[in-house]
């Protein structure tokens, strides 16, 4: 697991020594705080008289340096106020925001005074943005930005009259900051250090401590198997495939016996070079966030196992490295799938629906899901659709679409329903196999490759597929300061199994 600053704990009073103090103003101070200041000679009342454009608004701060003799280096004011209309995400961001203030001024150990004048739900949230604003991924600098001459920001401690009831109410917010971490970890790391054996590595270590049961297949058991799809993407490298299975909550293989799972299809493709139909350079530059469909995947599965969701759910991602070498596919080869359906392969970089069919049929034919998500950076195409916020979802139910809606309005994860035709399956009509892996020309990239998916969806089956080639990665913001994986999707489909399935 990432280890996130600061260490975050909670405490009836402010009894250890601390450099900073966070106060939270709520539009003005509060009766409370300033009957305080008045006794301290008026300080905070001065200062804010004098600074007219803080306002108190959700996520704006004041710092006020105190002289020598106070109980603080520094006192930084936080305001809590809700605007008219509150963005699902604002007091995320204003964590995030308080995060690189406290990093920017130096503060070490940090005590927030009157963490009762906000809601439990808001506190939490404050905190998930605080703890991911201070996110950072330097693992393999070796020398550090300032040289250790800084002091780092170590600790945060809450105070409050219900300590030990605060700590468990927000401790959600907690656990997602770690989820979400864990999926930017992994995205940000470079692909010779996490390729398919790595990467199948790190969710076992992660994620079987946490009581995630975790089941991986390597080459010589996918052959076996006859996943010929997923084979052929990862054939040319000399980091062959695996197919990881991640259980939790007994999720069980003998189908119809107990409740049937949700599950939950990543792609994984550490490296996507386009194979022989072989990328341009700036295509080619940023393709090692290409397993971020099962990064997100390991992320959620982290985070419904440490909140104990109640519900079983198997996730499965499909790993493997498009590369280029003599034993590369080419263009015109056919495959068979894990399914039974032939393949043929026209363009090697349309790689990811490959890999995922045979990780869905694997999922279908082996666990008999209630409903299926898959998470894919599938498409370039959906990024000139939705450009970079939006996530594209192509959904053959409209009660899961409707769930998958609400909580993207909660969580402020950005969602944009597309469209499943029976068209754009016609233009994967092959001459000389079942299918073929691209469409008739360039246009609706995006819905070509979902209806390719879809193909490998039993009759009836509730499906979800997500392409988020747009957002996963991430320009820098208050709550994503390191600028390339966001972390998106685990907010939105915890609150979507919390919700409405447990
Ligand atoms: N991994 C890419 C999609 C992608 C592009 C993700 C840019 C993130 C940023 C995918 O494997 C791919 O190359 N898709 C092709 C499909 C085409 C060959 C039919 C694409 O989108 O151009
Ligand atoms: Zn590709
Ligand atoms: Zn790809």
């Amino acid at each position: 697991m990432p280890i996130l600053a600061p260490n975050i704990r909670f405490s009836n009073s402010a009894t250890t020594k601390n450099d900073t103090a966070i106060l939270l103003v709520n539009g003005e101070l509060s009766a409370n705080a300033k009957a305080n200041d008045k006794k301290k000679g008026g300080l905070l009342s001065f200062q804010i008289d004098h600074n007219p454009d803080f306002k108190g608004e959700c996520g704006q701060t004041l710092t006020i340096s105190l002289p020598p003799n106070a109980d603080y280096a520094r006192m930084i004011l936080v305001g809590i106020a809700n605007p008219k209309n509150p963005k699902p995400d604002q007091f995320e961001t204003a964590g995030g925001k308080l995060a690189s203030l406290l990093t920017m001024v130096g503060a070490s150990r940090v005590v927030l005074l009157n963490a009762d004048e906000i809601s439990e739900e808001n506190l939490s949230s404050m905190l998930l943005g605080l703890r991911l604003g201070s996110y950072s991924f330097d693992i393999y600098k070796t020398k550090k930005k300032d040289d250790g001459k800084k002091k780092k920001f170590e600790t945060l401690t809450i105070v409050s009259a219900n300590a030990k009831k605060l700590a468990k109410a927000t401790d959600q917010g907690l656990f997602m900051s770690e989820s979400v971490a864990l999926v930017r970890d992994l995205i940000n790391d470079p692909p010779n250090k996490l390729y398919p054996e790595t990467f199948a590595e790190k969710i076992k270590s992660t994620l079987v401590p946490l009581g995630v049961k975790v089941q991986v297949f390597d080459d010589k058991a996918l052959k076996k198997m006859g996943m010929g799809c997923l084979l052929a993407v990862g054939q040319a490298s000399e980091n062959l495939p695996r197919l990881v299975v991640m259980s939790w909550g007994g999720a069980t293989t003998a189908k119809g016996k107990k409740q049937k799972p949700l599950a939950f299809v990543g792609k994984g493709i550490t490296f996507d070079s386009g194979g022989l139909n072989v990328k341009p350079y700036e295509g080619m530059m940023d393709m090692k966030m290409d397993m971020g469909g099962a990064a997100t995947v390991t992320g959620l599965m982290a985070m419904l196992a440490k909140r104990k969701c109640k519900v079983p759910v198997v996730a499965v991602v499909a790993l493997a490295e498009n590369a280029i070498s003599d034993e590369a596919t080419r263009p015109s080869d056919i495959v068979t799938s894990y399914s039974g359906k032939t393949v043929e392969i026209l363009n090697t970089d349309a790689e990811g629906r490959l890999v995922l069919a045979d990780a869905l049929t694997y999922v279908q034919k082996t666990y008999d899901p209630k409903l299926i998500v898959d998470l894919a950076t599938l498409t370039g195409a959906i990024m000139i659709s939705l450009g970079l916020n939006y996530c594209g979802a192509f959904v053959n139910d409209n009660k899961m679409w409707e769930q998958l809606e609400k909580s993207s309005a909660t969580t402020g994860e950005k969602i944009w329903r597309m469209p499943l035709d029976e068209s754009f399956r016609r233009e994967m009509d092959s001459q000389f196999a079942d299918i073929k892996n691209i469409g008739a020309g360039r246009f609706g990239g995006s819905c070509t490759a979902a209806a390719f998916l879809g193909e490998f969806i039993d009759e009836g089956r509730s499906w979800a597929h997500l392409d988020i080639a747009g957002v996963a990665m991430s320009k820098t913001t208050p709550t994503c300061p390191v600028p390339f994986a966001s972390g998106y999707g685990v907010r939105l489909l915890n609150k979507f199994v919390e919700d409405f399935y447990g």
